[in-house]
């Protein structure tokens, strides 16, 4: 089936150039609300977690040195994709209505023993560290910031899978009360998948917190998956199930629009998007606009993983 309806992230070429722009005025509008909170900060208002969550702070991990200025709290706390909610980027406030306590991930399939665990008991049984990140979106704006979490490793040693799984299937959260955009027209609960090798790898993270504070809501609370190297889209928020299986699964977008977003998603300027070039992004709150690297910098980690994968569409 040929879907025309545009979804919010896909952008027509006649956009691109205007795309900053819209980024500075967004970034213009959140100074004018900051201004008429009485007194209150922006970001403050964007951050209603209460203190005593985990998840927000750990030691900074430097091995994967981001080479780029870090982005602005307010601007990653208030410029997000989260369908679940609203098709529009201004979602944080309407996102405080998910509440992400008490919450369970189920552990499922392919494993050793399936269980459910409550996400802090998952907490206390890795090691927190802080990772600062790019992350760039299939729709070209990027930004860089400081993740708190675990590699998706130790994750791995917890749920001990049976040799024989081959994938990792992460599921989002859908909750009818909080998330009004579920009545829409996607295939929610929103699913992305990864093998098991790039589970295993070193750059595969699963966020708790974000500059040093428990995750937001809008940004994925309480467990969101980091995988810097490809398309945004594969960084699934709010995760309620993982799953392990030798079956590839159908990912939430590549369900919708499979010419456009395939399972691999790996980011690569000299590939394209059906209709629009990937060669460029454009920074979260500068607005500034800078070429767009193969996995996204992180080659010498990655690269290594698609040796053997030559014929798959790695890079949409
Ligand atoms: N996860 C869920 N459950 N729903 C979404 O709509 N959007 C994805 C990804 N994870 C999305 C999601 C996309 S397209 C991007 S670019 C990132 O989340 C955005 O993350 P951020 O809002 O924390 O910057």
């Amino acid at each position: 089936m040929h879907i025309i309806r545009r979804r919010g992230w896909e952008i027509l070429e006649s956009q691109v150039t205007p795309e900053a722009l819209v980024l500075n005025r967004r970034g213009l509008i959140a100074g004018a609300a900051a201004l008429s909170i009485g007194g209150l900060g922006f970001s403050a208002r964007a951050q209603t977690v209460a203190p005593a969550v985990p998840g927000g702070a750990g030691p900074r991990n430097d091995k994967f040195e981001p080479g780029r200025e870090m982005s602005l709290e307010k601007d990653a706390t208030t410029y997000n994709n989260y369908y679940e909610f609203s098709e529009s980027k201004n979602l944080w406030r309407d996102a405080q209505a998910l509440k992400t306590r008490p919450w369970t991930v189920k552990i499922e399939g392919m494993v050793k023993q399936p269980r459910t665990l409550d996400v802090d008991d998952l907490i206390k049984q890795v090691s927190l560290e802080e990772r600062i990140y790019r992350h760039r979106c299939v729709e070209r704006w990027a930004m860089t910031v400081p993740w708190t979490g675990f590699p998706v490793s130790q994750l791995l040693k917890v749920a001990e899978p049976l040799s024989s799984a081959k994938y990792v299937v992460f599921t989002t959260v859908a909750d009818k009360k909080a998330m009004p955009g579920l009545r829409g027209f996607y295939p929610f609960p929103y699913v992305e998948g990864i093998t098991i090798e790039e589970a295993a790898n070193d750059l595969s993270f699963l966020s708790t917190g974000l500059f040093g504070k428990p995750l937001p809501p809008q940004n994925g609370a309480p467990l969101r998956l980091t995988l810097p190297w490809k398309y945004g889209f594969k960084s699934v928020k709010a995760i309620v199930s993982i799953n392990f299986t030798d079956k590839r699964p159908k990912t939430f977008w590549e369900e919708i629009l499979p010419e456009e977003y395939g399972f691999w998603a790996n980011i690569n300027p000299a590939v394209a998007h059906r209709r629009w070039s990937q060669a460029e992004e454009t920074l979260l709150g500068s607005g500034k606009t800078v070429p767009t690297q193969i996995y996204n910098g992180y080659g010498p980690f990655v690269a290594g993983l698609y040796d053997n994968l030559k014929s798959e569409k790695l890079y949409m």
